[in-house]
C-alpha cells in the first residue's frame, strides 16, 4: 500500500520503520518539514515530504501526533481518505477541550469532525510505541497482543484491521468512532497489552 504517517515521534517513527519493513511505500511528514526527516528516511527508505505529499495518493494515512495540533492540519485533503488516528487526549499536554474534558464526545469523534470527510478509524492509540516497535508476533502465537480497532465504515475498518495483524498484532472490532472511547487513557484496554479475549472484555467493562 501507499502509506502517509503524519508525525514522525514515538508512534510516527515506529510505524514509519514496521510498515517500512513490510514492504509498504511510505511517505513520512512531521511540523519541521521533510529536511528534518532526512535520517528517518535513509534509515528506513520511507520519504520524507509535506503533510500534503503524504496524503497525496495513499490509500491510508496515519494521524499520530499531539491532539491539541489535529485542528492545524489542512482537513480538505483528508477527504475520502481513510485516517487512521492513534492520538490520545491528554489535557495537561493538549489543553481544556470542553467537549473531551466532559466526554460527551469520543477524541476520535472530535478528529473525526475537524477532518471532515476523512473515514477515521481508532487503532495503535492504547500501545506503547517501543512494544509496537518489537512485540508484533506471527498469528497464532501464545503471547500476541490484540489491539482494538474502532471505526463506523466497515471497509476502512477492515483494510486497518488486516494491517494491525500484519503488524503482528490480533485485532478486535471496538464498534464504533462514538464508542471508541472504550480504549481511551484510564481504561481496561489501555496500555495493558492484552490478548484478544482480554481485549474484548476490557472494552464491555470500559466505563465513562
Ligand atoms: N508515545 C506512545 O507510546 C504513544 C502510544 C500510543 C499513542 N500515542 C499518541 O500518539 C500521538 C503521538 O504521540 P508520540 O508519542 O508519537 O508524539 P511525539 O513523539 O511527541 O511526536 C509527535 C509528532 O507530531 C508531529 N507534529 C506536531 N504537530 C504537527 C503538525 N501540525 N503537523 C504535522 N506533524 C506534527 C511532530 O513533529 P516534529 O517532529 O516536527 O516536532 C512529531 O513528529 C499522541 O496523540 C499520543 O498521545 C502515543
Amino acid at each position: 500500500m501507499r502509506i502517509g504517517i503524519i508525525g514522525s515521534g514515538h508512534i510516527g517513527g515506529t510505524l514509519t520503520r514496521r510498515l517500512r519493513a513490510l514492504g509498504h511505500e511510505v511517505t513520512v511528514a512531521n511540523s519541521r518539514g521533510p529536511e528534518s526527516l532526512t535520517q528517518l528516511a535513509e534509515e528506513t527508505g520511507a520519504s520524507a515530504g509535506t503533510v500534503e505529499q503524504a496524503v497525496d495518493g495513499a490509500d491510508l494515512v496515519v494521524v499520530a501526533i499531539p491532539l491539541l495540533a489535529v485542528p492545524a492540519l489542512p482537513a480538505s485533503i483528508f477527504d475520502g481518505t481513510v485516517v487512521v488516528d492513534a492520538n490520545n487526549y491528554y489535557p495537561q499536554r493538549d489543553g481544556d477541550i470542553a467537549e473531551l474534558l466532559d466526554r460527551s464526545l469520543s477524541s476520535s469523534r472530535w478528529t473525526a469532525d475537524h477532518l471532515k470527510g476523512a473515514r477515521v478509524v481508532k487503532a495503535f492509540n492504547n500501545i506503547q510505541a517501543r512494544h509496537l516497535l518489537e512485540q508484533g508476533r506471527p498469528a497464532g502465537s501464545g503471547d500476541r497482543i490484540a489491539l482494538p480497532v474502532a471505526g463506523d465504515d466497515a471497509e476502512a475498518k477492515r483494510l486497518v484491521m488486516d494491517l494491525v495483524d500484519a503488524l503482528g498484532f490480533d485485532p478486535v472490532d471496538a464498534g464504533s468512532l462514538d464508542g471508541s472511547w472504550r480504549q481511551q487513557p484510564d481504561t481496561p484496554v489501555y496500555g495493558t497489552d492484552r490478548d484478544a479475549a482480554g481485549v474484548r472484555r476490557g472494552l464491555a467493562e470500559a466505563r465513562p
